[in-house]
């Protein structure tokens, strides 16, 4: 069956909020006992060719990862990075949503990942996305579905009529693209008498033009577009007996926790998801990523939990004694405190024990703020990836895969993403196979000088590409 992801592949790339690091430590903040991901079996859903579930086995090779799409082609592209890779623990197939639950186990799940699909198919393509990730997940596991929420939706919506009605009855993707890419451009033009609400869409449509085709052509026309309430979604869940567990977001991480202070309603999940919802009408929020239990959670904040985590940040401090995220501007009170992230900053992707920096609840608790708006990142354990080259450096099994099929962006072991485009630099990451010592990679000929060989692979581990 040929499927509109067929046609034109869609960019599917890592999505950090996705990592099961993340959705870990949230549970355990919820007092919950997740499995750890290293050891953990994950399946993603429609994970169209599911790089984000490969960079996943190649970090964990303790892991079982298990990925599957209706695209054939997406499925096929995924086998093969798998397979360039050599990764043993990552089994991919090309299976219905609807059909799934014949393939995989009741229960057989710890993490289960459906990115960018419960707002974008039919509906009963959306009640199975639900059921299944009921059906397959752990008593300890966690779920992450993420949607196009409303109300803010409705404004996409409008949008929407007006791409449709532009696109009228062209039918070859390239040609769709290129009457959307026309109409935005048109469209995104201000106009002296622009109402706030016309302003607010030609913001839209200048954001529009910035997404790569393949995004515009399936997240914008695809033939499915529907934007869900969070109430509809955790009803949903609920009837198939998943409780909403809090939203894996910047800023949102703490909505499925109830406010400081107050008293714990008979009610606490019905509580934290009006709440939240009344935040989705106050910011015409629209996108959720929602995450899903069996166990309940216990929704009073205690950072205490928090306190056997490993922290990693890349804020930078300034010489005014404050930190700086991009362009928001951090102040820490505590002396000792901003001295050891500061420090932890400087060996970033590297990871410290939170245990390191505070033991004090008070500041546990400025730590999980700090979290909550992504200036730092929290782990339940050390990284996978060296701070040194070994003996015998060895640049990550998919690294050396996605070289090896001429990709330009690699999956990095940190989970992320990372354009390599230096040949001599490609070529190094190629020679580290952990099979020679530095030496005898130097004395190949990579482009990249014998005596900066050790440096050249010392910052390579610095950048999440090189494995222990
Ligand atoms: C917007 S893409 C998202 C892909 C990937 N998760 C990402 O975020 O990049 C939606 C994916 O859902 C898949 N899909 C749609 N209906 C499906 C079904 N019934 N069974 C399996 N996959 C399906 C599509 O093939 C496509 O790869």
């Amino acid at each position: 069956m040929t499927t509109p992801y067929d046609r034109v592949a869609y960019p599917t790339t890592i999505f950090t909020q996705t990592n099961p690091e993340r959705l870990a430590v949230l549970a355990r903040l919820a007092g919950l006992d997740p499995v750890p991901p290293e050891q953990s079996r994950i399946l993603e859903i429609g994970g169209g060719n599911c790089v984000n579930l490969i960079a996943m086995a190649a970090m964990w090779p303790g892991c079982d990862a298990h990925g599957f799409d209706l695209s054939e082609n997406a499925i096929a592209r995924g086998q093969e990075i798998a397979g360039a890779a050599g990764l043993a623990n990552v089994t991919l197939a090309v299976e219905d949503i609807c059909e799934a639950h014949h393939r995989y186990a009741a229960g057989s799940f710890d993490y289960v990942i459906a990115h960018g699909v419960y707002a974008w198919v039919p509906d009963h393509v959306r009640e199975a996305t639900m059921r299944l990730a009921a059906h397959v997940l752990s008593d300890r596991g966690v779920a992450f579905i993420s949607y196009n929420a409303m109300p803010g939706g409705h404004v996409r919506m409008i949008m929407r009529e007006m791409l449709l009605d532009a696109i009228g009855e062209i039918d070859e993707p390239e040609q769709r693209i290129a009457a959307v890419r026309d109409f935005l451009e048109d469209y995104a033009r201000a106009r002296d008498d622009d109402e706030p609400l016309a302003k607010t869409l030609r913001q839209q449509a200048e954001n529009m033009l910035l997404r790569p085709d393949a995004v515009l052509f399936h997240d914008e026309l695809g033939p499915c577009f529907h934007p869900q309430r969070l109430l509809d979604v955790a009803d949903v869940a609920h009837a198939n007996g998943l409780i909403f567990l809090t939203d894996a977001g910047r800023n949102r991480q703490l909505d499925g926790f109830l406010p400081e202070g107050g008293e714990v309603p008979e009610d606490a999940e019905g509580a934290v998801l009006l709440a939240a919802s009344r935040d989705d009408y106050a910011s015409l929020r629209y996108f959720r990523q929602s995450l899903f239990v069996k166990q309940v959670p216990d929704r009073t904040i205690d950072a205490t939990r928090i306190a056997d985590a490993w922290i990693s940040t890349r804020v930078r401090r300034q010489d005014d004694g404050t930190f700086k995220h991009g362009e928001d501007v951090i102040v820490i009170t505590d002396d000792a405190l901003a001295d050891g992230l500061a420090k932890v900053a400087a060996i970033y992707p590297h990871r410290v024990p939170l245990s390191s920096l505070t033991e004090d609840p008070a500041l546990l608790r400025v730590i999980l703020q700090l979290y909550t708006e992504w200036y730092v990142n929290l782990h339940p354990g050390p990284a996978v990836f060296p701070a040194k080259p070994g003996d015998r450096p060895c640049s990550g099994a998919l690294v050396r895969g996605m070289l090896a099929l001429g990709e330009a962006t690699l999956c990095t072991l940190d989970h992320g993403v990372l354009k390599v485009e230096q040949p001599e630099l490609r070529a190094l990451l190629m020679a580290a196979d952990g099979t020679r010592t530095v030496e005898e990679i130097a004395a190949l000929d990579t482009g990249i000088p014998p005596e900066d060989t050790l440096a050249a692979l010392t910052a390579s581990c610095a950048r999440a590409l090189m494995q222990a």
